[in-house]
């Protein structure tokens, strides 16, 4: 009887907020969902099950959630005056950070699980349509959802997102992600290595590898040992630059990369494998967030401005041409305008080839939220508009240096234009290049001719030139 209703078909539609995480999340969310018989559907206007996948990293991302829980309510109610039904779950972090208060202002929702409940998703419906609505699944067990995952799952393209470690230890004062994802566990290396290998066998060339803080992975090296012997840490454990050299044996992917690293955690041993390890590509994410070292404090972020500037300076010894990448907070309660120069002067040390900046959003239950001297809306307005020029200015620096290389593009996606491709340079910048449809999943090399604010131009290098 059960079996008969889980093989008709039906349709999902997924709206992911937030972070790398949240995608990577919704994928695994769909491919749950996909043996009980839910396809995925174009919009939420025709699905029998939405799910909004949340963000609570700052109010803006929360609000969004509840706006569109209110045009959701509005398509429930048109359904079912229809004699149809639609299932409304809030999945993320703003289902965990705030569970029970979504189920009280929006009634509507049939479904409320955090990020740890995933694997649970078919026993969760179940019960949804037996009990119509009250299904609340906020516990942390990422284990268990890592186990009961398992390792099938579709790849969609050459480029793939692969979770290794969830949650945060490090309590930022301004940040929410240590209560809404958990303290930090890290994935063992056989359950990342299978899904690594799933993902190779399918044509993937390039996988990231996740984590809200990627570089504090460790682990117990694998049972079987394939013979690398230099251990990172002290313990014997294996660390993310030998867990990416053990990746990068595996056939058929050619390109590994990471995100998000935390400043503490970057180690030698991962600072080694940049240096060295071909497939590990010359592209690094890691925020400082502030150049004031009285902010990096009250942030308690463990590090200060000068620990940074020569963390990168060993980084580059080890890579010349790295792109670095940050992340920024202005208006941190108690920033001055001399604290907020700090943070020029070090990005104009630094000099980014990417970032994302940010006015400091107040989150509920994190110390931020209760501290002195709150910084005003104008005040943080100004200095974003500052801050963005200068790293803006920084960036098209970077591309525009990239004129007249060669550079190595794993083709991803059809461009915008017929016969147009978009790719990916090791950089990480993207890269429009006339070329077959049929070289979507290679790895060309591309000349690069032209850059316009957000791209690159590039044309196929004729085979008898070499890649610089
Ligand atoms: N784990 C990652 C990223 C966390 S969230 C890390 O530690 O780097 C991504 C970014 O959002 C942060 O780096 C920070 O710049 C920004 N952010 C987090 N909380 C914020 C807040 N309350 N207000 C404004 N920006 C915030
Ligand atoms: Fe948030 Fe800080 Fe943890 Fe990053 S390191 S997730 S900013 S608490
Ligand atoms: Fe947002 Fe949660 Fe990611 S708060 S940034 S979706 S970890």
């Amino acid at each position: 009887m059960q079996k008969k209703e889980q093989s008709q078909s039906k349709t999902v539609f997924i709206r992911t907020y937030g972070c790398q995480m949240n995608v990577y999340d919704s994928e695994r969310m769909a491919g749950i969902l996909k043996p009980l018989g839910y396809e995925a559907a174009n919009s939420a206007d025709d699905a029998d099950l939405v799910i909004l996948n949340t963000c609570h990293i700052r109010e803006k991302a929360a609000e969004k959630v509840y706006s569109e829980l209110g045009r959701l309510k509005k398509l429930k109610i048109a359904k079912e005056k229809q004699g149809g039904a639609m299932t409304l779950a809030v999945a993320g972090c703003v289902a965990q950070a705030e569970g029970h208060e979504i189920v009280v202002r929006a009634p509507q929702v049939d479904m409320v699980f955090g990020p740890q409940a995933y694997h649970r998703l078919p026993e969760m419906l179940a019960r949804s349509a037996r009990a119509r609505g009250d299904v609340l699944e906020t516990d942390f067990a990422v284990n268990e959802k890592f186990d009961r995952l398992g390792e099938m799952r579709r790849a969609d393209g050459p480029s793939a997102f692969l979770t290794i470690q969830e949650g945060c230890d490090k309590f930022c004062t301004f940040c929410v992600v240590p209560y809404t994802r958990g303290s930090e566990v890290s994935r063992p290396v056989e359950a990342i290595t299978a899904e690594a290998r799933s993902l190779a066998r399918q044509g993937v060339k390039e996988i990231t590898l996740l984590g809200q803080n990627v570089n504090a992975w460790a682990s117990a090296p694998p049972s079987e040992c394939d013979g690398l012997k230099i251990l990172d840490n002290d313990d014997g454990s294996w660390g993310l630059g030998q867990l990416c050299r053990h990746l990068a044996k595996i056939g058929g992917i050619e390109r590994i990369r990471f995100t998000t690293s935390h400043p503490r955690d970057m180690d030698d041993g991962l600072i080694r494998a940049l240096g060295d390890e071909e497939k590990l590509m010359p592209y690094l994410h890691l925020p400082v967030q502030s150049g004031s070292d009285t902010i990096l404090q009250a942030m308690n972020r463990g590090h200060t401005g000068e620990a940074y500037k020569a963390l990168i300076a060993k980084i580059r010894a080890a890579r010349s041409d790295i792109a670095i990448s940050g992340d920024f907070i202005v208006g941190f309660p108690g920033e001055t305008s001399e604290d907020f120069e700090a943070t020029m002067a070090l990005v104009n040390d630094v000099d980014y080839a990417s970032a994302y900046s940010f006015k400091y959003s107040r989150r509920p239950g994190t110390p931020g939220s209760v501290m002195a001297h709150q910084v005003g809306e104008d005040e943080k307005n100004q200095r974003l508009a500052l801050l963005q020029a200068l790293l803006e200015s920084q960036k098209q620096a970077f591309n525009a240096r990239q004129k007249g290389r060669v550079l190595s593009v794993l083709l991803e996606k059809d461009g915008r234009h017929a016969g147009q491709l978009i790719g990916r340079s090791p950089y990480l910048q993207s890269v429009h290049v006339n070329a077959a449809q049929s070289m979507i999943g290679s790895i060309a090399s591309v000349r690069i001719v032209g850059v316009t604010p957000n791209a690159l131009t590039g044309e196929l290098l004729k085979e008898d030139e070499a890649v610089a």
